[in-house]
């Protein structure tokens, strides 16, 4: 596996946040970004990030978090959201961590290595433990929260989605 960064964007990041964005074409754009919308400037989406990440200015039903892009020799191979703190509709689906990779660069171990950088960040966020949910039958995703020790909690209907939902916790240790 290539070297992995993983960390949030800033000013000099454009190039690669827009060419990062092709590779969810087609899909729910929600996986590669909540706050970017089609048509806004970059610089407005950095503003946009920073004061989510200090909680300023959240959309209804939003909570305070932190994005990071995960870097491979420059491209921008997938995100990871960690939501500081969880409301009712994050308890029942998303938890404290949501991810995701770009199809082209999936089953390289990258979405493993972003959550296990992440966890540092959760360290420093003083969250001493992660709610982390999957669908059940997303074999990957269900594979990398026991890979980090996840204890199943329970399993519930989702009824937004119809689908079944796992949820986990994760122990961050100091
Ligand atoms: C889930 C997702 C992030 C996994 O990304 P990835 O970079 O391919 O994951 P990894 O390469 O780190 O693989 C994690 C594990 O899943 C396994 N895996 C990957 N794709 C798989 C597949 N399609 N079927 C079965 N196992 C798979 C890997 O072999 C690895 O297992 P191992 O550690 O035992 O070898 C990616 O598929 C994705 O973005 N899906 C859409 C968004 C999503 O579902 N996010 C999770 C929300 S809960």
């Amino acid at each position: 596996m290539s070297k992995l960064t993983l960390r949030q964007l800033n000013k000099q990041d454009e190039d690669a946040f827009f060419e990062g964005l092709k590779e969810w074409d087609g899909e729910d754009l929600d996986w590669y970004t909540f706050s970017w919308k089609p048509g806004m400037p970059f610089s407005e989406m950095i503003t946009i990030l920073e004061n989510e990440f200090a909680g300023i200015d959240l959309l209804p039903g939003r909570v305070a978090h932190t994005m990071l892009y995960g870097f491979v020799e420059g491209k921008i191979v997938g995100r990871v959201s960690i939501r500081h703190s969880l409301n009712e509709h994050l308890r029942k689906r998303g938890g404290h961590i949501g991810y995701a990779v770009a199809k082209k660069f999936r089953k390289n171990g990258y979405a493993t290595e972003m959550v296990r950088q992440a966890l540092d960040h959760c360290r420093e966020l003083k969250i001493p433990k992660l709610m982390v949910t999957c669908a059940e039958d997303n074999v990957p995703s269900c594979k990398i929260i026991e890979r980090f020790d996840g204890k199943l909690e329970d399993k519930i209907w989702d009824d937004e989605d119809k689908e079944m939902i796992r949820r986990y916790w994760v122990s961050i240790e100091e």
